[in-house]
């Protein structure tokens, strides 16, 4: 029978492709519990410096603080965490009012947090903000 060898190595491979899709899924899982901050947003105000960092129309990205901050408007700001919701990297880049996770393609809305490319799905969570006397201060306030 010359046709059943074919049949049964389509069977096998799709079997290793279910099993390969298993692990992705559990490493994904794994990433987020190693190294990564369980607590996305600041527990404490966080000091950010100056309020004109952040460029009118666009966003800036404080990576140490796991945050950003956009500024829609001349002299109105939000912020965010800058921990992806999919898996827990922190975003790397932005790219006008898009915020980039390197770690499986997501991009948020700086504006309003939310993704606008997947694999999230769960906005970026906002983060309180104020700009008092030119100074950024994210986080609750004291
Ligand atoms: S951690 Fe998966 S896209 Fe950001």
């Amino acid at each position: 029978m010359p046709g059943l060898p074919a049949a049964r190595r389509t069977v096998l491979k799709g079997a290793a492709l279910a099993g390969a899709a298993g692990l992705g899924a559990a490493a994904c899982s794994t990433e987020s519990k190693l190294g990564h901050a369980t607590t996305p947003t600041p527990t404490a105000p966080v000091d950010l410096g100056d309020a004109a960092d952040v460029p009118v129309g666009g966003a800036r990205l404080y990576r140490e603080q796991r945050l950003l901050v956009s500024c829609p408007a001349e002299g109105e700001y939000k912020a965010f965490s800058a921990q992806c919701t999919h898996g827990g990297c922190v975003l790397t880049k932005i790219e006008g009012t898009e915020g980039h996770c390197p770690c499986h393609g997501s991009r948020f809305d700086t504006t309003t947090g939310k993704p606008v490319k997947g694999p999230a799905t769960v906005p970026l969570p906002a983060v309180p903000v104020t700009a008092e006397g030119g100074k950024l201060v994210a986080g609750p306030q004291s």
